[in-house]
């Protein structure tokens, strides 16, 4: 049920755009406020006043003749979804590359909320290797996708590159508006990634963290409505859409960009590899080659999670375990207690299939009174079974408020 919710239509110029009008009048009927915004060669296929006329709250055209000095500002803010129906291959690519010259594009880069696109064109142009890079950039940055279907296409042809039908465009809608309700107004830190401690200008201990866990994290919260800060150490990932990324290289600076957001937060997951130790005092420019042994001197670094443990007040803390060995669940559990955590989760390094740079993991989440299994999976339904574990925990706590 969609309710009160702010939509974004984003409509760009293919001829499924004449579907549009069944989507914003489904819309309507579910009570959601309907921004519509239209790129130029979308209104060569429906026009603003259709639109206005099934119930649009508003129709963007441009960036320069709204009643707003800003509106893509305006339409992003607060929205609970942004939906691109028809996307053509061109919106695709603008997309995947940032570019924002239009109401429509700039929009989506101002946008705070998850972004469904329905792709639509001729078979070719979706089988295009430029078109399948683009949209694994998108998918990679969190855009969810419907479609496209098989069918007749508008050049005659049978094949993929349909546009998915109104009401199945809706559905999809209303499952991620229906999710978005459940961590609405919480917030998170997520820590991601391995640090890095210099040894001089030019080397450092690090760890071999991907930071697909913790990514992942951030992005099934962010699904859900949360705000999240995600903290992380160096990787190639590419940040979800509307989540707020810090890059740190150090276990100081992962420190201090947690806590400084400490206080506003409602919950902590600490997924990054965070270095145990540090050198006592890294070298300025490069240690040079000497004849003999090198003698470094580790100090212990802070361990950050035991530190919010320690101080903390109504917030939930999640940590993560990365073990080797026999008893993997009962270190991880020594580590819950000792840190004064809500949950941890085990996870093995020792095995080449998962862990470590693989999408797969295999866990184990415990909390004090629970311990439950996630065989083999990926990252990111690992995830979203953390996450699902988390409401579960907040519904618990405040049944026994
Ligand atoms: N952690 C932390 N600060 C550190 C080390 C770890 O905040 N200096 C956090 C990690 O982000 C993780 C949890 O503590 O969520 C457990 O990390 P792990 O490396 O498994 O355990 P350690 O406490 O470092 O103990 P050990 O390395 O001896 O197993």
């Amino acid at each position: 049920m969609i309710g009160n919710f702010k939509v974004i239509l984003g409509i760009s110029g293919g001829i499924a755009a004449i579907k549009c009008a069944d989507i914003v009048r489904d819309l309507k009927g579910l009570s959601a406020k309907v921004l519509v915004v239209m790129t130029k060669s979308a209104q060569e296929f429906v026009t603003p006043t259709t639109l206005t006329a099934v119930g649009a709250d508003s129709v963007t055209t441009s960036l320069f003749n709204d009643k707003s000095d800003m509106p893509h500002i305006d339409i992003a803010k607060d929205a609970q979804v942004m939906v691109i129906a028809p996307a053509t291959a061109n919106i695709i690519a603008k997309l995947a590359t940032g570019i924002a010259d239009d109401a429509l594009t700039t929009t989506v880069l101002a946008l705070n909320c998850p972004l469904l696109i329905a792709p639509s064109m001729n078979e070719s142009m979706w089988q295009n290797v430029a078109t399948q890079k683009n949209i694994e950039i998108l998918k990679s940055r969190g855009v969810k996708i419907i479609g496209p279907e098989i069918g007749k296409l508008a050049c005659g042809d049978i094949g993929i590159g349909r546009m998915s039908e109104p009401l199945d465009i809706i559905r999809r809608i209303e499952e991620l508006t229906s999710k978005r309700d459940q961590l609405s107004g919480k917030y998170f830190i997520v820590t991601a990634g391995g640090t890095r401690e210099p040894l001089d200008e030019i080397r450092y201990i690090g760890n071999r963290s991907s930071g697909k866990m913790g990514f992942s994290m951030a992005r099934k919260l962010l699904e859900r409505g949360a705000k999240v800060s995600l903290i992380t150490g160096p990787t190639e990932l590419t940040a979800p859409f509307g989540c707020e990324c810090i890059r740190i290289e150090t276990v100081d600076e992962l420190r201090d960009e947690v806590l400084k957001r400490y206080d506003a937060s409602d919950a902590v997951v600490m997924a990054a590899a965070v270095s145990d130790y540090r050198f006592k005092k890294p070298v300025q420019g490069k240690i040079k080659k000497s004849e003999g042994p090198l003698n470094l001197t580790l100090v212990p670094a802070p361990d950050i999670l035991k530190e919010l443990g320690d101080r903390r007040s109504n917030k939930i803390l999640i940590g993560f375990a990365a073990e080797c060995g026999d008893d993997i669940e009962k270190k991880a559990r020594e580590k819950l207690e000792k840190k004064n955590l809500d949950m941890i989760i085990a996870n093995r390094v020792d095995d080449d299939r998962i862990g470590f740079d693989s999408d797969y993991n295999e866990v184990t989440m415990i909390t004090l009174d629970s311990v439950e299994k996630i065989p083999i999976s990926s990252k990111d339904s690992i995830a979203e079974k953390i996450v699902e574990k988390f409401i579960f925990l907040k519904e618990k706590a405040l049944r026994s408020i």
